[in-house]
């Protein structure tokens, strides 16, 4: 079992390992009442180990469940969280527990955010891809019909637990798509360990082996770790390299009507990245070629899938993105690796990136 400790005040540690859920107890002892946050697919081969845990705490358990899908992520969901809650007699000096991925660890937390203005939260993450990234770092937000994420709050965990056991229950798509995001911290910078371990052998993850996991998770956990703590209200520009190869994957998932899975539109945007920082001449070829050799190895796509959308669609769609300010926002590689923000690339280096991906315009 590894200890990732993310640095803020107070801090607080993601556990990482085989038997991770044990931690549960020691974190929500002398809680009064917990409430568990989750969905009913995650519930059932999940929720028994995590009430044995809180049992062995002392707190009263209410089990609050959410819908399935992205769609369910809303102020309505949120208002009904906090409205059961309450009938539960939730007070400000107990804590809610997120049982799930993204969508879960959102919802849960924002409403941990604003009930009685802020309740404790543990997140425990089932997904790979919330293992390393979206439990760490205290964002929670849910969508509106204007857009994803439009409402939301920084409110940090009191820890989070990647019990990697639990990814033996992941469908194989959703497993896979969270190596979208190990390739992410495979290319960054600091990556270089998780880099190694996949240019060795790219299928030692695929048996999902918490042995084999532990050391992988737990350095891209520490690489979020880091940047959060650099940066923990998203004021200076670090926090957004996290965000590396998500222009394009946030377009591609728009355009695709969420036909890709997040970490399979992350992995395209990464080859995209990846060549557009080549064609501007800020990385050499085989660092461009890394960027498909880690992505292919991985098993996950390395091009657009035939008739998502133009160029001059995703173009448009980049845009009118969040993070843009009304432009074209890219987090791109420099010589040394280092990722910074790039504006407006000139159009023909788009025209070599979009193409590389199998875009036409
Ligand atoms: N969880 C990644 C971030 O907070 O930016």
């Amino acid at each position: 079992m590894r200890r990732v400790t993310v640095a803020l005040d107070p801090p607080y540690d993601v556990v990482v390992g085989a038997g991770a859920l044990d931690e549960l107890t020691p974190l929500l002892t002398g809680r009064r009442r917990v409430a568990v946050v989750t969905q009913e697919a995650i519930a059932r081969p999940h929720l028994g180990p995590v009430l044995e845990r809180l049992a062995a705490a002392g707190a009263e358990v209410t089990v609050l469940t959410i819908g399935p899908g992205e769609e369910d992520k809303n102020l309505g969901t949120v208002g009904r969280l906090c409205r059961e809650a309450a009938a539960s007699g939730l007070l400000r000096g107990d804590a809610v527990v997120t049982l799930g991925g993204g969508v879960v660890g959102d919802t849960g937390g924002f409403a941990a955010a604003v009930y009685h203005r802020g309740v404790a939260v543990v997140h425990v993450a089932t997904t790979l891809l919330a293992m390393i990234d979206a439990a760490i770092g205290g964002k929670t937000a849910v969508n509106l019909p204007e857009g994803k994420n439009l409402v939301g709050a920084f409110h940090q965990p009191l820890g989070v637990v990647a019990d990697l056991t639990l990814l033996a229950s992941l469908p194989e798509r959703e497993y896979r798509a969270g190596l979208g995001e190990v390739a992410k911290y495979a290319l960054m910078p600091q990556g270089g360990a998780i880099r190694a371990e996949i240019l060795t052998d790219p299928s030692a993850l695929d048996a999902r082996d918490p042995g084999q996991l532990e050391p992988v998770v737990a350095a891209c956990a520490a690489i979020t770790a880091e940047v959060v703590a650099s940066d923990p209200f998203e004021r200076t520009g670090a926090r957004a390299t996290l965000n590396y190869g998500h222009t394009l994957a946030h377009a591609l998932e728009t355009a695709g009507d969420h036909d890709l899975h997040h970490g399979e539109a992350v992995a395209v945007g990464l080859v995209f990245a990846g060549h557009l920082a080549g064609a501007l001449e800020r990385i050499t070829p085989a660092h461009r070629d890394l960027h498909t050799e880690i992505v292919g190895g991985l098993g996950l796509p390395t091009s657009v899938p035939p008739g998502t959308a133009t160029s001059a669609e995703l173009l448009d769609l980049m845009r009118r993105d969040k993070k843009s300010h009304g432009g074209l926002t890219f987090v791109l590689p420099d010589s040394d690796g280092t990722l910074t923000a790039v504006d407006d690339p000139p159009a023909a280096a788009l025209d070599a990136a979009f193409r590389a991906v199998g875009v036409e315009s």
